[in-house]
């Protein structure tokens, strides 16, 4: 039986292996492993990608989440509108701060929030809105923009599973006040171990992140606050600089297959495709699904050599660090979404031909011919 893996990103590396080996072989001649040439050299090229006067490579996006929130003057007794359907890390760069996470549900057919209900959110203690592109698809952004602009609130986009996505022609993380990334291996531009980077037109966001993540100083014995140290490693920005010369053309590959599943699986009644806003271009970090009776689709795939994933399985404010159960009805969209969302295998080396068997087991298994 063929098995096909939920993601493989060992292509990744064959395809680049002669450009990466160079450069890491580089960086341990020169033994120059923190900050230096080759990080400032990421960085702008990141900062031409997304469309941003700046951009700082730090150590993973729930560093740059928290360090931008901190930016943007964060702390306690503030609150934070996010998305109860994310990765627990978003939330987490609240809480670091001092601050309360406010939930505002989602739209059923995007997975993305709400931006009715985040204005249903909207206090006077709101000091910041964070959506989250999840999945890859592009949130409401323009609407978003709008109910936060009218009150003056800055909206700081978790761009994490995002990198590439556009709205009307611009880049997901240039149009709040800044964008936070994340280079985990498997996300769209990932590194081999943790990184991720603010980006951001704010010259004021970009300095004091810069100087925190560095343990408060520009100049090397002057420390200018007491910070931390969440820099990005010279390694993984050699690797990040050489792979994000392929960014665009993985991402087109990724929107293939999702063209693909998409177009075969509207075919199938118990199933509901991924929908997107207009005027927007997603990458699908990840191609999810709703599927009735979801646990037996994927214990069968499972049989059949295929691996799935949840993303994710409870909405946050269910999980025990944001409540618990006790909240279950607070948000009745998320909570009936998570029991039927199931992510289907998606990266950018994928073979279509491994994507059609992936549709055809699950046709078998609601044809009940399995
Ligand atoms: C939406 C979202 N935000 C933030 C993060 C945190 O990223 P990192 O692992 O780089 O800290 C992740 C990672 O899973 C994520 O998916």
């Amino acid at each position: 039986m063929q098995k096909v893996a939920f993601v493989d990103l060992y292509p990744q590396y064959l395809e680049l292996k002669g450009e990466i080996d160079a450069a890491l072989e580089n960086v341990i001649r020169t033994s120059s492993f923190i900050g230096g040439k080759l990080v400032t050299d990421f960085e702008n090229a990141l900062a031409t990608s997304v469309g941003t006067k700046f951009a700082v490579g730090v150590a993973n996006a729930t560093s740059a989440l928290w360090m931008t929130l901190k930016a943007l003057g964060v702390g306690p007794g503030d609150e934070v509108i996010t998305t109860p359907l994310t990765a627990f890390p978003t939330v987490e760069a609240i809480l670091l701060n001092g601050a309360t996470a406010i939930f505002a549900d989602i739209d059923e057919k995007t997975f993305q929030i709400s931006p009715q209900e985040i204005e249903g959110k909207i206090t006077p203690r709101t000091k910041a809105i964070l959506p989250v592109h999840l999945y890859g698809i592009p949130v409401n952004l323009k609407e978003i923009l709008r109910i936060a602009g009218k009150r003056n609130i800055p909206v700081l986009e978790d761009c994490a599973q995002a990198q590439g996505a556009e709205i009307g022609g611009k880049r997901v993380g240039s149009m709040g006040a800044a964008g936070c990334f994340s280079f985990f291996p498997s996300k769209n531009l990932g590194c081999w171990g943790d990184g991720g980077a603010v980006c951001t037109d704010d010259e004021n966001i970009a300095r004091f992140v810069r100087m925190f993540s560095n343990h408060g100083r520009l100049e090397k014995f002057t420390h200018e606050i007491g910070g931390a140290n969440e820099r990005l490693d010279t390694l993984h920005a050699a690797i990040l600089r050489i792979k994000l010369t392929k960014l665009d053309e993985w991402n087109a590959q990724r929107r293939n297959i999702a063209n693909f599943y998409t177009e075969a699986l509207e075919k199938i009644e118990e199933i509901q495709t991924p929908q997107v806003y207009e005027d927007t271009v997603p990458v699908w970090h990840l191609y999810v699904i709703r599927a009735q009776k979801r646990d037996e689709l994927a214990n069968y795939l499972k049989s059949k050599g295929i691996g799935t994933g949840l993303h994710y399985p409870l909405p946050l404010h269910l999980q025990p660090a944001m409540g618990g159960e006790k909240r279950r009805g607070e948000l009745p969209v998320v909570e009936q979404v998570t029991n039927e969302i199931l992510s289907l295998p998606m990266y950018p080396h994928l073979a279509l031909d491994d994507a059609k068997r992936v549709v055809d087991e699950i046709a078998n298994f609601y044809s009940g011919k399995c």
